[in-house]
């Protein structure tokens, strides 16, 4: 089977004003994108309905955040039920700013992703590693905590709205980008993971994007290979192509006109 390539912009808290974000849309309104990657920009919360308003259709929106509960006493926080009601499709959970920055736990996004899923969202699920615990030689065993905690909570229906980013800490905003065998090593190591934490089916299905330092400099390398439908399980350890890079999440580079190049990485 085919994954659609996934190219999503995380403006994180940015642009710093209205105007600027006018003029971020225009940008990707002008475009020429390619119609088989599936786009997504997640701007500040502040900008999600106005940007709904201007932006083309063919590019969806994402939250860059939920609460667990659809309504309450939550000062400063937006339900999952708001955003649908809205009508924002998609929403990121457990970035790794979220995990250090906000001490969403494990357990936090794992609540939150049911929560978005039960609300009619569809889910980017971040994970990653830090560089002391790359080093240490324990990123996959820390990228499979971090994804145990949200399948137990998931039934294998619900992983159809759910695209996994793996953002290894180091790389994220630093300009240090993880080699295209580093992101290709840990992509079909958890595709693998989901074989037995999941099943087959879902295993081969979820697209694993990757997020870090990405650029229209690396992105075309980091995408190398088309997926093959023979399967993933021979292309396990296969080092040259990076059949399980099945996209994109950008920060810095979503807020330049780069943005458009790295979505048109696989044309
Ligand atoms: O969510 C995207 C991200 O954290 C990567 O940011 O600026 O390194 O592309 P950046």
């Amino acid at each position: 089977m085919t994954r659609q390539f996934f190219v999503g912009g995380n403006f994180k808290m940015n642009p710093a004003s209205r105007d600027a974000k006018r003029a971020l849309i225009k940008t990707l309104n002008d475009a020429s994108l390619d119609p088989n990657t599936e786009v997504i920009i997640a701007p500040p919360a502040l900008y999600l309905i106005p940007i709904l308003d201007l932006l083309r259709k063919d590019v969806k929106v994402a939250a860059q955040n939920c609460h667990s509960k659809t309504s309450g006493a939550f000062t400063g926080e937006t339900s999952p039920t708001q955003l649908v009601d809205a009508g924002v499709p998609y929403v990121i959970l457990g970035h790794s700013e979220r995990r250090t920055l906000f001490g969403e736990t494990s357990a936090i996004v794992a609540e939150k992703t049911r929560a978005a899923l039960d609300a009619g969202l569809r889910v980017i699920l971040c994970v990653g590693e830090t560089l002391a615990e790359r080093e240490v030689g324990r990123t996959q065993q820390v990228v499979e905590e971090q994804l145990q905690v949200v399948v137990a909570r998931l039934s294998p229906e619900d992983w159809s709205r759910i695209v996994i980013a793996y953002e290894p800490v180091w790389a994220i905003g630093t300009g240090k980008v993880a080699t295209a065998a580093q992101a290709q090593e840990v992509h079909a190591n958890t595709r693998k993971y989901l074989v037995s934490a999941v099943s087959s089916a879902v295993a081969e299905s979820t697209r694993i994007i990757y997020g870090g330092s990405v650029t229209a400099a690396n992105c075309k390398e980091l995408s190398a290979s088309t997926f093959d439908s023979k399967g993933f399980q021979e292309l396990n350890g296969h080092v040259g192509t990076q059949a399980d890079v099945d996209g994109f999440l950008v920060g810095g580079a979503s807020l330049k006109p780069e943005f458009v190049n790295i979505v048109n990485s696989k044309a």
